[in-house]
């Protein structure tokens, strides 16, 4: 058995399988799930006890030769614990989808599964509950997997399973249920992203790739939704009528991570552009909270796997109050985008490196169109729409010209690993960034970051600065440019370092380092000043020797409490 999740009440299904004589050979949630499929399967522990950790074998094979053959690592897992003489099968032992059905009930806590079973070497079987589960359909044959990624160099046809779902996966087909035995009907869908996305392209780190994808990543996420004729976005999948859309009064935007600062940052252009209030929450927060579910307030889901528990458990707590809740989601067909009532879909293709970096600014973009849309429903000038829809076509060419700067930044992040840590720091447009990029740097170097307000940086933090703890300012050139300046004049006061990433130059008595970034329209400004926080984040990680693409202790996708 494969398993994807965590098993809450492990400890207590352990006991009672070890008093039914089960024998652990280890301490993991997993192998209490294989005991329990076994068990119901009419696998029952024998006097010896199990070496093989409860692996199910049968007397007397009743499938052909061949077809056991075929089984691979079951059969000779099989042969291991008849050789034991460690389990003994009820003769009226179970179906293998019946058994993981059985077992699953007495379950609590999350799972992907996928199960073999030695007596039935033609057939996987696979159930979700949290942690996801893709089947794909091959000429002849069949996939199970956690993440299309797995699956896309051997099939394009892929079926994801609901919460709830058991599947019986045969090489020439595949059968859905629920829980309770109720057959499930799936249309497959097909996985648009090309085998290139895949693979590291001549890159050392996927990080970097994906960097660099940015350019192209705005383009596609804008390919198709800027309407110039009507000064506005056009995004069909938002199900949201005009008349709709001027009932909204609020708007509340969810996720995690670097999908939540994402959030902050199309809350700023919701309410820049349209003048609603928004605001944006950690998923992982509002789904304990009891929150107040407002009727004419617009929820928006903000994932790029779109499997985040936290966040798909907010998007349900949303949904059983009746909020309306749509999806700014990366990955087509996933948990989170089949659950909200709509949505926009990022299209930057599949991200592989933990790290979020064009999604990141796919998901800002997207916020920008959404702001649009809503704001010329609401009282945007068709001037200030064509103003917007000008920087939104800048973008791609000016995130081009960030990253032909790379080299520089490569200097500062060397300089930079010989600190223990560092402040970054932002003031309204530029405090999601600030907080971005600390998250970066955090997650690939693994030195301390801390995101301040730059306002709140007299309210306590002021107390660390100093010599040892540099700053990354965020300083776009807009109406708070000198309350932002007299910020870094408090640092400097007290001797500490600071990188300056804005417009313009600024003199070397306020910031002792300066990366410059293209102006764009204030309200997008924030787009262009994360990239080189991501260059930063990603040169240190590589000069501590860090395992960029897979730091330690984080997960792609986070599909547990
Ligand atoms: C994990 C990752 C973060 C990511 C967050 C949200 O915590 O380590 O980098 O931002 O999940 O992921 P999502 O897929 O929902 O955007």
């Amino acid at each position: 058995m494969v398993h994807n999740g965590i098993v809450e009440n492990a400890d207590e299904l352990r006991a009672k399988l070890i008093a039914e004589g089960a024998e652990f050979v280890s301490d993991t949630d997993s192998e209490v799930l294989a005991h329990l499929i076994a068990r119901a399967g009419g696998c029952l522990p024998g006097h010896g006890g199990t070496a093989g950790g409860g692996v199910p074998a049968h007397a007397g094979s009743p499938e052909p030769a061949g077809a056991a053959e075929q089984a691979g690592g079951a059969r000779s897992a099989a042969k291991a614990g008849r050789a034991n003489g460690a389990v003994t099968v009820s003769e009226a032992g179970i179906d293998l989808e019946e058994a993981v059905r059985q077992a699953l009930t007495s379950v609590v806590g999350t799972y992907g599964i996928a199960v073999l079973d030695a007596r039935y070497p033609d057939r996987v079987v696979a159930a979700r509950n949290g942690s996801p589960v893709v089947l794909g359909i091959g000429d002849k044959e069949m996939f199970v997997a956690s993440d299309v990624a797995a699956l896309v160099r051997y099939t394009r046809q892929v079926v994801h399973l609901d919460d709830g779902e058991v599947a019986t996966v045969r090489a020439d087909g595949f059968h859905t249920s629920t829980l309770d035995a109720r057959t499930t009907t799936h249309e497959p869908s097909l996985i648009e992203a090309d085998l290139r996305s895949y693979t590291a392209d001549g890159y050392t780190h996927f990080m970097r790739k994906e960097i660099h994808e940015q350019p192209r990543t705005v383009e596609r996420a804008l390919r198709g939704r800027l309407e110039e004729r009507f000064h506005t976005a056009h995004l069909g999948g938002l199900n949201i009528d005009a008349r709709e859309a001027r009932a909204i009064r609020r708007v509340k935007i969810l996720g995690c991570g670097s999908a939540f600062y994402a959030g902050q940052v199309g809350a700023q252009l919701i309410e820049e552009l349209a003048r609603i209030p928004a605001d944006a929450e950690a998923a992982s927060e509002f789904r304990y909270r009891n929150p107040v579910v407002e009727p004419d307030a617009l929820y928006i889901a903000v994932s790029q796997s779109g499997e985040t528990h936290d966040t798909l458990a907010a998007v349900r707590e949303l949904k059983r109050k009746g909020g309306r809740v749509i999806g700014v989601v990366n990955a087509v067909g996933s948990a989170i985008a089949r659950e909200c009532e709509g949505g926009v879909y990022l299209h930057a293709g599949p991200e592989i490196s933990v790290t979020s970096t064009k999604t990141f600014t796919a998901t800002c973009v997207v916020f920008s169109l959404i702001a649009l849309h809503l704001g010329r429903i609401h009282d945007l000038s068709p001037a200030d729409g064509t103003r917007v829809i000008g920087g939104l076509h800048a973008l791609p060419g000016q995130i081009a010209q960030i990253l032909a700067e790379e080299e520089r930044i490569v200097e500062l992040a060397k300089d930079f690993t010989g600190y223990q840590g560092m402040f970054f720091v932002g003031r309204v447009r530029g405090w999601p960034i600030a907080r971005e990029g600390a998250q970066k740097l955090k997650e690939v170097s693994y030195l301390h970051a801390e995101a301040y307000p730059a306002s709140e940086l007299k309210h306590g933090p002021l107390a660390l600065v100093g010599p040892d703890l540099p700053t990354v300012a965020v300083v776009p050139d807009d109406e708070l440019r000198d309350k932002n300046i007299s910020t870094l004049g408090e640092i400097k006061a007290r001797r500490g370092r600071i990188l300056a990433v804005g417009h313009g130059t600024l003199d070397t008595r306020l910031a002792d380092d300066m990366v410059e970034v293209p102006k764009n329209e204030p309200e997008l400004d924030p787009i262009l000043l994360s990239v080189p926080l991501q260059l930063l984040a990603y040169h240190a990680a590589v000069t501590l020797g860090n395992d960029v693409d897979k730091p330690r202790n984080l997960a792609k996708s986070v599909t547990v409490e």
